[in-house]
Formats: structure tokens, sequence, C-alpha cells
């Protein structure tokens, strides 16, 4: 047996190996890791969301629950909310879903339910009952408030794993604020290092994309797998988790707190530079490789990141670039990384990257073995070739909205693929599927709870 399985790792390469272990065309044939947990997500925006959707992409029945009609705030958020494009419910025929609400949703069952009203409580609550986890992510204590709480479902379901995912935690005298992702990033110490120093023109700098939401859903899904193996594995017993997006973006910091505390230094913006490295950076190449393109961030000039920060790797850039005074100038990295010597190195660069395109700087680095990457647009990401096979990037056949470009899950497993079944759905898409079968609602019960708006 050691023996055949010996030369059938020696036929193989490990690439194939890969390959046939993670083969995207393949999920669907697979089981699902999640597959038998119950998760309610009471969410809204992308915090709350994107946690559940993550447990969705595993396998987990994720049942999202939003206002009656109008759904969650992020649908009405965002601009493209025209009704062609995704309607937002049977019941508002004139308005759409706004684009911010896709990528955080995915995989889910749709359903409307009032959480002021008994009924709309009662039914939660039922649900509850049958479920392994709920999560929520609206402010400290309003689903306690509503009766609809931690302290209320663990009386009904003492195995039920409860996230709270918030701004700044459930106590203390910080708590009571709103939050979103950007203040969570504010607050919590990103914007005093992104973007470049003021003498170079700059200011703090935030970033596009909702970093501290998806990667906070993310880590809130880790407190809850956590929590399910606790309860599964040790106590049998649920329990309260509690995430705060502030604290969640201070412990993405890396060393600024012990270089702070140590030696009284605060970190510094820095740019598309690097304070510890050099090079290691984005650089200008004065060349827009789609000149006729009117496309603003096509039609600029390209950017490309170069590293090249060992004395050996920087020397052989000094060579590409034909400039021996610089290798002897800056031939030690400890003399490259002084903010001066950065000042002088980067410009140098980008005048000799001025008559090219990020692409032939790219192949130039290539050719000299110095690691480099043009700076892509989603564009670009969609149509490269690696993560279309691998499915990084993928046209799916929605159920609902039909052909929809999206992200595949950001990772693989070779027994229990995480997947994309569809992206979204109208609120309240599946209240009868969901409530009937879960809550014990009648056809008559449905409709007489969708006309008064209670679901
Ligand atoms: C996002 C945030 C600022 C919104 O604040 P808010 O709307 O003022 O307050 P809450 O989140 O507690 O939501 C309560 C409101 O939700 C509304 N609501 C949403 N869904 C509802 C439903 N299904 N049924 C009834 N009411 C609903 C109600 O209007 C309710 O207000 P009310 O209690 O006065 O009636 C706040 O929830 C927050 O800070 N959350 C934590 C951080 C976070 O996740 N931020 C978003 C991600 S960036």
């Amino acid at each position: 047996m050691a023996k055949d399985t010996a030369s059938a790792t020696q036929k193989q390469s490990f690439e194939e190996f890969c390959h046939q272990a993670f083969d995207p065309t393949k999920e669907f044939s697979k089981p699902e890791a999640l597959k038998g947990v119950r998760v309610l997500s009471c969410t809204q925006y992308i915090l709350g969301p994107s946690c559940a959707s993550y447990l969705a992409e595993l396998g987990a029945e994720v049942i999202k629950i939003e206002a009656p009609r109008r759904g969650e705030a992020m649908r009405h958020t965002t601009p493209f909310n025209e009704p062609f494009l995704y309607p937002l419910s049977r019941w508002v025929p004139e308005r759409g879903t706004g684009l911010g609400f896709l990528g955080a949703n995915p995989n889910e069952y749709f359903i409307s339910v009032d959480f002021h009203r008994p009924e709309g409580q009662a039914i939660v609550k039922k649900l509850a009952a049958k479920s392994d986890v709920m999560v929520e992510n609206y402010r400290p204590g309003t689903f306690d408030r509503w009766g609809i709480g931690y302290r209320q479902m663990k009386e009904i379901n003492p195995r039920l794993v409860y996230c709270w995912l918030g701004g700044f935690g459930g106590w203390g005298p910080g708590r009571v604020r709103a939050s979103y992702d950007i203040l969570g990033q504010s607050q919590g110490g990103n914007f005093g290092m992104t973007g470049k120093q003021e003498f170079l023109g700059g200011a703090p700098s935030k970033h596009t994309i909702w970093l501290a939401d998806y990667w906070g859903g993310m880590m809130g899904a880790v407190q809850i797998l956590a929590a399910l193996y606790w309860r599964d594995k040790v106590s049998g017993e649920g329990t309260f988790t509690e995430y705060s997006q502030v604290h969640g973006v201070t412990r993405q910091l890396e060393y600024a707190l012990p270089l702070y505390g140590r030696h009284g230094i605060t970190r510094q913006r820095w740019g598309n530079w690097d304070t510890q490295l050099c090079v290691h950076g984005i650089i200008k190449c004065g060349k827009s490789s789609y000149p006729g393109s009117e496309n603003p961030q096509e039609s600029e000039e390209g950017y490309i990141l170069i590293s090249a920060y060992t004395d050996e790797d920087f020397a052989r850039l000094c060579k590409v670039v034909g400039d021996v005074k610089m290798a002897e100038k800056y031939a030690k990295t400890e003399n490259r990384v002084k903010a001066q010597s950065q000042m002088e190195i980067y410009p140098w660069l980008e005048k000799w990257a001025a008559d090219k395109t990020k692409e032939q700087v790219a192949e130039i680095m290539d050719k000299a073995n110095i690691n480099n990457q043009p700076v892509w647009n989603a564009k670009e990401v969609a149509n490269h070739p690696h993560w279309v096979q691998r499915g990084a990037v993928r046209w799916l056949d929605d159920p609902t909205f039909g052909e929809l470009l999206h992200q595949g899950p950001a990772y693989k497993m070779s027994a229990t693929p995480p997947r994309l079944k569809w992206a979204l759905k109208p609120v309240g898409a599946d209240n009868e599927l969901i409530l009937g079968k879960l809550a014990g609602l009648s056809t008559e019960e449905l409709r007489r709870l969708e006309e008064q708006e209670c679901i």
C-alpha cells in the first residue's frame, strides 16, 4: 500500500495533485463542511453579513432576516439600485438593490421579519430554538431591548452560539456610538499609517474597499467556529461572543504598538513606499497601457510595485537602470532605508520608467529576476487566465438574476470545498420556504403577516 502511494506520488506532479484536489469544476460533487449547521443572520451593512456569508460558503444554512419589504440598509446605501438589475422585493417593484449588497450575502435564504412586533419576535424565537448560531450587528443592546438578544435566546436554546459584532464592544465608556468601517479604521489606528507624509503632499488615506468590515466578518466566523467546537466537543453549551470593529483594526497594527511601547516611536505614514525596506514600493510608469481608453483609470499612467530590498537585488536593479553611481551610493540596506535616501531612490526609478508602460517595466524586471507586479484594476483581475482557471473569478449562473461575474470563495478545501451557489435574492424571497418549514406558519398565516408587514 505504502509502495503504491509512493509510486502515485512520483507519477503525479505537485501541480497536478493540487489541480485535482482543488478543481473548481468538482466543487458541487463533494460534501460541505458546515452542512447541518443553521445560522440566523440578523445583519446589516457589511460587517455582520460577511460574517454569516463566510459560513454559508462552507455549507451552513444561513437564514438572513431583514425588515419587511424594504430589507436591510445596505440595499439602499449604494448606487446602481435600478430595479431591472437586482429587484428589491415583490412589494417594492420600483426599487432595486444597491451594488454594495453584492459580495456580502451569497448562498443565503432571505426572509423578512419586523423585530419590533411581538408576532415578529415570536417568529425569531421559534427560529432561534432550531438554530445553532445567531449573528447580529446592531447597536449594543438593541436585540436585548427587543427581547430577542442572547440573554433571552439562551433560555430558549442553551446550545445557541450568539455572535454580536459591533463598533466598540458591549461595555466600557466608549460603547454607545454608531460605528462603520471607516470609523473602525480611523479609531483603530489604520488611517494614522496609510497615506503619504504631509511634506510629500499627502494626508491620511482611507482604503477604497471596506477592509475592516470584510476582515471583521472573517474574525466573527472564526469566533463562531471555535464556539461550535467548544459546544460540540467540550461543554455541550452555546456561548455569547463579541467582536469590536475598532479593536479588530488595532489587532492588525503589526509592530506599531510594541514600537511605541518600548521606544516611544509613533509609526508614520509612508505612502506607497516602506519604512523598513527599500526598494519595496509602488512607482509610476510614464506611459499608459490603454492610451485610447475613455476609462480615466486606464488612460492614466500605469503603476507597478518593485521589490528589490536586499543588497543583491538592489545591485541588479541598478544594473537594469544602468546607474553605477546609485549602486555604489546605496549599496547597503541601512543607507537605502533612510527617509532622505528613499526620497532620492523612488523619483530616480520613476524617471527611468517615464517612457515605459507598466508591462514594459514588468518585462524588464522579470528578465533581471526582480520581483514586480503591475498594479491591476478589476478588469485586469477579471481577465487573468490564472485566476479564471482557479475559479477565483467566475461566471455564476445565478438562479434569480442569471449570469453574474463574481469572486469565488477565497480559499480551497480538497474534501469539503467552499462554493458559490447564488449571489443574492430579493427581500423575503424565502418567506414561504423557511417560515413554513421552521416556524410552522400556514399559507394563510403567511399571507396575513405579509399584508400586515410583520414579515
Ligand atoms: C450600523 C449602525 C450605526 C446603525 O445604527 P442604528 O440604525 O441607529 O441602530 P441599530 O443598529 O440598533 O438599529 C435599530 C434600528 O434598526 C431598524 N431595523 C432594521 N431592521 C429591522 C427589522 N427587521 N425590524 C425592525 N426594525 C429594524 C429599526 O428602525 C431600528 O430602530 P428603532 O429601534 O429605533 O426602531 C449600528 O447598528 C452599529 O453601530 N452597528 C455596529 C457596527 C456595524 O456593524 N456597523 C455597520 C458595518 S460598517
